[in-house]
C-alpha cells in the first residue's frame, strides 16, 4: 500500500473512490459535518504526523452543499492536518471556484481567484493540485508549487474516433481559441473561432464564425458549462453554417440555472463533460460524463513519489 494519506471532503465522495481505487489506498477516516449553527466540525481519526497528505474537494456547488461551504471544508481540514503534524499537504482540487473573477476589469471589483489562493496557502497547504484553470496564469497568485492538469488526453481520445478530415475542432470564443488551436494541431484538424459578446456576467451571444464547418463534424472545446448560453449559441451557429454535427467537450460541468434545459433543446448530439464536479439530478441524456479519476489518481501517485507530471501530457 501506498504511505500516503488520502482524505476527502464533502463535495464529491464518488470521484474520492475512483482516485482511491486507482491508487490502491483507502479514503482515510474523517468525520466533516457541521455543528448545530452550520458551522462546519472536522476531526481527523487518524494519526498523519509526519505523513505526505493528499485533501481532495473540487469547491464547486452541489445539491447538499455551496460553494462557500466547500470551500470553507477544505480550509479547515487543511488547518486540522497541518496542526495534527502532517509532512505536507497537498490540496487536490479538480475544479478550483472563485477562479473566473482573476482580475480587476472594472473599477472597485475583487480578484476573488487570488483571494481563494491566499486562504488556501495561509491555511497551509505546501501544494495545489488542480485542473483545467479558468485561466493559466493564476498559477502564479500561488508561491508555492502548483500541478496544473488537463483533460486534453481523455478529450483527444473521444475526437479520435473521427477521421481528420472531417472534424473541426471549434474554440467558442477568442479566449479559447490558442488552446483549442493546439487540439487541432494534434489531430490535424479544421479549425473555427465563434466570436462571442458578453452583456451580463452570465449572458452570452454568438455573433461571428471564422472558419469552415460545412458537412463537418464540430467538437467544442470550453473549460466552463455554467448557464450552458455559450455553448448553445456556438452551437446553434455552427448548424447554421452547415455543420454535419455538433458535440462539447467540457472540463467543469457547473450546469447552473437554465443550462440543462437549454442543452436538452439544443443542437448537440452528444455533450461531454469530465466528473470534476458531481452531475445534478436532472441531467438530460445528451450529457456523458467522462471520468477524471485516474488522472489525478496518477497525478498523486507521482507528486508523492516526486515523478514528472507534465509528461503525462507530452
Ligand atoms: C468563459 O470565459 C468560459 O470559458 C465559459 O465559456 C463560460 O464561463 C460559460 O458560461 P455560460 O455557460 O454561462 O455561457
Amino acid at each position: 500500500m501506498l504511505d500516503l494519506y488520502l482524505f476527502h471532503g464533502n463535495s464529491h465522495p464518488q470521484l474520492a473512490q475512483g482516485v482511491a481505487a486507482y491508487l490502491h489506498t483507502p479514503l482515510r477516516d474523517r468525520l466533516v459535518s457541521r455543528f448545530a449553527d452550520g458551522e462546519i466540525r472536522v476531526e481527523i481519526h487518524e494519526n498523519v504526523r509526519g505523513r505526505d497528505v493528499f485533501i481532495l474537494q473540487p469547491t464547486c456547488a452541489t445539491d447538499e452543499g455551496s460553494v462557500n461551504d466547500h470551500l470553507m471544508e477544505l480550509l479547515v481540514m487543511v488547518d486540522a492536518v497541518r496542526r495534527a503534524s502532517a509532512n505536507r499537504v497537498t490540496a487536490v482540487v479538480p475544479y478550483f471556484g472563485y477562479a473566473r473573477q482573476d482580475r480587476k476589469d472594472k473599477p472597485r471589483v475583487p480578484i476573488t481567484a487570488k483571494l481563494v489562493a491566499n486562504l488556501l496557502v495561509r491555511a497551509g497547504i505546501d501544494r495545489l493540485l488542480t485542473m483545467e484553470l479558468h485561466a493559466g496564469q493564476i498559477q502564479g497568485y500561488f508561491d508555492i508549487p502548483v500541478d496544473h492538469l488537463y483533460a486534453k488526453p481523455i478529450f483527444l481520445e473521444e475526437m479520435r474516433r473521427f477521421p481528420p478530415e472531417e472534424l473541426v475542432v471549434v474554440a467558442p470564443d477568442a479566449g479559447s481559441a490558442k488552446v483549442n488551436r493546439s487540439y487541432a494541431d494534434r489531430l490535424n484538424s479544421g479549425f473555427a473561432i465563434v466570436g462571442k459578446s458578453r452583456y451580463a456576467a452570465d449572458a452570452s451571444q454568438a455573433l461571428t464564425l471564422t472558419g469552415d464547418v460545412k458537412d463537418k463534424h464540430c467538437f467544442i472545446i470550453d473549460d466552463i458549462i455554467a448557464t450552458g448560453g455559450t455553448m448553445v449559441n456556438a452551437a446553434r451557429m455552427l448548424k447554421e453554417y452547415g455543420a454535419k454535427s455538433v458535440r462539447a467537450a467540457v472540463a467543469h460541468g457547473i450546469f447552473a440555472g437554465p443550462a440543462f434545459e437549454r442543452l436538452a433543446d439544443s443542437e448537440f448530439e452528444e455533450f461531454i463533460v469530465t466528473d470534476s464536479i458531481p452531475l445534478r439530478e436532472g441531467a438530460p441524456p445528451v450529457i456523458r460524463q467522462v471520468s477524471v479519476a485516474r488522472l489525478l489518481g496518477e497525478a498523486i501517485r507521482r507528486t508523492h513519489f516526486q515523478l514528472s507530471i507534465s509528461s503525462l501530457f507530452v
